[in-house]
């Protein structure tokens, strides 16, 4: 099968389109044919400074495709099923390549409502929206502040929070404040025309993803009491205790009670993946680079032939 591989870490040029054997499902793991990939932040980071050891290493986590064939024990799908999942988050996901062996448990059926490529969207960074919401408890009638509302966490958490009932307010470059907008939330800040906390309120809860100056700088808007959940760094526990909130950060897992929760909002026409622009395989690197630009929109896919 052909894979992207790496054989040492760095630039994205270090990717290279190879042949290598396919892969067979242990027990418990079901064999996909991928159809669909989706690129993240973390996939950048890792590309640049591993932390796997053994090349060649296939990276990739957020898939979507077929079920070719099933490890022993696995009963939840049959061959021929089309799925979607992030699969060995955070371990080596290996899912850059036409197949991949992933845990059946990693897994859930693609919405009916959903092609491949809006499936292989809604994967790590939906995930980690809907389990960050869930950390910060966020309640009906609660604030919400969300930061890079725009991005691939940022436009689930927006569509998330709405569902919770919260009043949800975005902070988005100005070319994409009617996106921001068009995905439910209430308020939209240009956080680039003048700092973020002279344009709110206080509000009952901060869903940070963007991390350093900008995760510190949300402790001043929060109300006491409230709290912030950040998915960029290790929020500090002295500014959290000197102003009285709770700050948690967290790293998504691969959860399929998850998955069937986001599939069948969709199904509900209650929830939408974006995907600005879809490549091929071949392209993993120019996805790369757009993905480290920090200014994409929603999600980039890739088709995998
Ligand atoms: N802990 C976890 O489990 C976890 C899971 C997923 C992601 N992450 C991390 O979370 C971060 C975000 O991930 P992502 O996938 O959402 O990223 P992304 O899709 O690459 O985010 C791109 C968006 O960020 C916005 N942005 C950039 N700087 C901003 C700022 N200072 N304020 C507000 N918006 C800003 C840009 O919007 P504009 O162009 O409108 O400015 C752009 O639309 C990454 O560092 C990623 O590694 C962590």
């Amino acid at each position: 099968m052909k894979a992207m591989t790496i054989h040492a870490y760095g630039d994205p040029d270090v990717f290279r389109l190879e042949d290598l054997p396919l892969p067979s499902p242990a027990p418990g793991e079901v064999l996909v044919r991928v159809r669909a990939l989706s690129v993240n932040p973390v996939d950048t980071k890792w590309r640049r400074k591993g932390p796997f050891g053994a090349f060649p290493v296939v990276l990739g986590w957020d898939v979507s495709g077929t079920v070719e064939a099933l490890g022993d024990g696995v009963s939840a799908f049959e061959i021929g099923d089309a799925v979607f999942g992030m699969v060995r988050f955070p371990s080596e996901g290996r899912a850059y390549a036409q197949y991949v062996a992933a845990p059946a448990s990693h897994l859930h059926r693609v919405p009916t409502s959903l092609g491949f490529r809006d499936a292989a969207a809604m994967t790590l960074a939906a995930l980690t929206a809907q389990q960050g919401l869930t950390a910060m408890r966020l309640q009906a009638g609660q604030t919400v502040l969300i930061h890079a509302a725009a991005g691939g966490v940022g436009h689930f958490a927006v569509q998330l929070a709405k569902l919770r009932g919260a009043r949800v307010i975005g902070t988005a470059s100005t070319r994409n404040h009617d996106f921001v907008r068009s995905l439910g939330a209430d308020e939209v800040i240009d956080y680039r025309a003048r700092p973020f906390e002279e344009q709110v309120e206080r509000v009952d809860a901060v869903f940070d993803c963007v991390g350093g100056e900008t995760q510190t700088r949300s402790f001043a808007v929060l109300e006491p009491g409230g709290t912030l959940v950040t998915i960029v760094g290790k929020p500090s526990q002295e500014l959290a205790a000197s102003r009285g909130v709770t700050a948690i950060g967290f790293l998504v897992h691969p959860s399929n009670e998850d998955l069937a929760f986001l599939a069948a909002r969709v199904d509900a026409a209650e929830l939408r993946p974006h995907v600005s622009e879809v490549l091929s395989l071949e392209k993993m690197a120019d996805a790369h680079r757009a993905v480290e630009s920090g200014r994409t929109v929603g999600k980039i896919v890739l088709d995998v032939e």
